[in-house]
């Protein structure tokens, strides 16, 4: 028998409403790149202020530029971009801005990306840029009630020897960076690679998560779990080519932290009908919704709620159950988890 909390949630209600509905479930934004959030207004104003020069001169320009072929299409643009961050003041309006779009979207607590290898080796210090970004979370927080984690993410393109340097840049900083992630182009980059690295973080304190199963293979999903020791995976698609890994991912409640219109927009799926979060959500995954990159796939939190609701038909219930699980899967004490978790119920509720 079915009741109204298992039917598509559009049934019977405008879009205007659905998004009401989304928007006021407290939510957490847990898969973020900071430099990801760089939108071509912005991109354009620090490339003026800084003198970088950019292949594009207006706005619109820039967004035509955002067809992506698949991820190392994307990430060249991407990187191409993070140039005109050079200041500490850059790095703080580029935050500012990001917190308040999400704000607006329901977000109360987000855990943020950063990729001190795309800064660093162009002379910015580390310094800079981890006082930027703090700097405009802990306005927000005071501001907008969103509170915060930053995450320091390694480029699995690059050597294990340079991940190394930027873990010992990290460590005074240890006080606001929570833990250490793995990102950039993923195929022919195993996990493995980054063992060494990912230790020495753990046995400093850092908390592990990694990108997997992006476009790399459910291998690689096992690996970041077996010799990066990660507590959630970003991504995880590839999760559904492997029904024992979905078994261990579950009893594990390993959190998958997934970005659907990310996946669509660098033809990681061809089209978000076919998305596997439902089938992941139904075989009892931590699953989640984030943006990633919302500057360059067109849309942020809410965004990637409201196009999986449409594509995968979701009903109330599943939607409440992605943002309690975004709550479950975050670095938040379990006090303040269990608050959000209520305060969810409350709205699934109606009361
Ligand atoms: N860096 C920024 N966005 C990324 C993504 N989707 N995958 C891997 N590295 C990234
Ligand atoms: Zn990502």
């Amino acid at each position: 028998m079915s009741d109204a909390t298992d039917t598509d949630a559009r049934d019977g209600q405008t879009d205007a409403a659905l998004a009401e509905f989304i928007r006021r479930l407290p939510k957490a934004e847990l898969h973020l790149h900071i430099e990801g959030t760089l939108e071509p207004e912005l991109l354009l104003e620090l490339g003026r202020r800084n003198g970088v020069d950019l292949p594009c001169s207006s706005a619109e320009e820039c967004r035509a530029r955002y067809r992506f072929n698949d991820l190392q299409h994307f990430l060249d643009i991407y990187y191409e971009g993070v140039q005109v961050l050079v200041t500490e003041q850059d790095f703080s309006d580029l935050t500012a801005a990001y917190v308040r779009r999400v704000a607006a979207d329901g977000a109360r607590h987000v855990e943020v990306f950063f990729d001190p290898q795309s800064h660093v080796p162009r002379g910015v210090p580390f310094a800079d840029v981890v006082g930027g970004i703090t700097r405009a979370l802990r306005d927000a927080e005071t501001e907008l009630g969103v509170s915060w984690r930053l995450i320091m993410c390694f480029l699995r393109d690059r050597p294990a020897a340079e991940a190394m340097e930027m873990l010992e840049l990290a460590l005074p900083h240890r006080d606001v960076i929570a833990g250490v992630g793995l990102d950039s182009a993923e195929v022919g980059h195993p996990p493995a690679e980054f063992a060494e690295v990912y230790a020495r973080a753990r046995e400093a304190g850092f908390v592990a998560v990694a990108h997997a199963g992006e476009e790399g293979p459910p291998q690689y999903i096992s690996d970041a779990l077996d010799v990066l020791k990660v507590r959630r995976i970003d991504h995880g698609v590839a999760a559904i080519e492997d029904e024992a890994l979905q078994r261990r991912l579950a009893e594990l409640r390993v959190p998958l932290t997934m970005c659907p219109l990310s996946n669509l927009e660098l033809q990681v799926t061809p089209d978000l009908s076919l998305h596997p979060l439902k089938r992941l959500l139904d075989a009892g995954l931590v699953v989640t919704v984030n943006s990633d990159d919302p500057a360059y796939f067109d849309g942020y939190l809410l965004d990637n709620y409201l196009a999986v609701q449409r594509a995968l038909g979701l009903s109330h219930a599943d939607l409440a159950q992605l943002a309690r699980n975004s709550i479950t899967a975050s670095l938040l004490p379990d006090a303040r988890k269990a608050e959000l978790i209520t305060e969810i119920d409350h709205v699934a509720a109606g009361t």
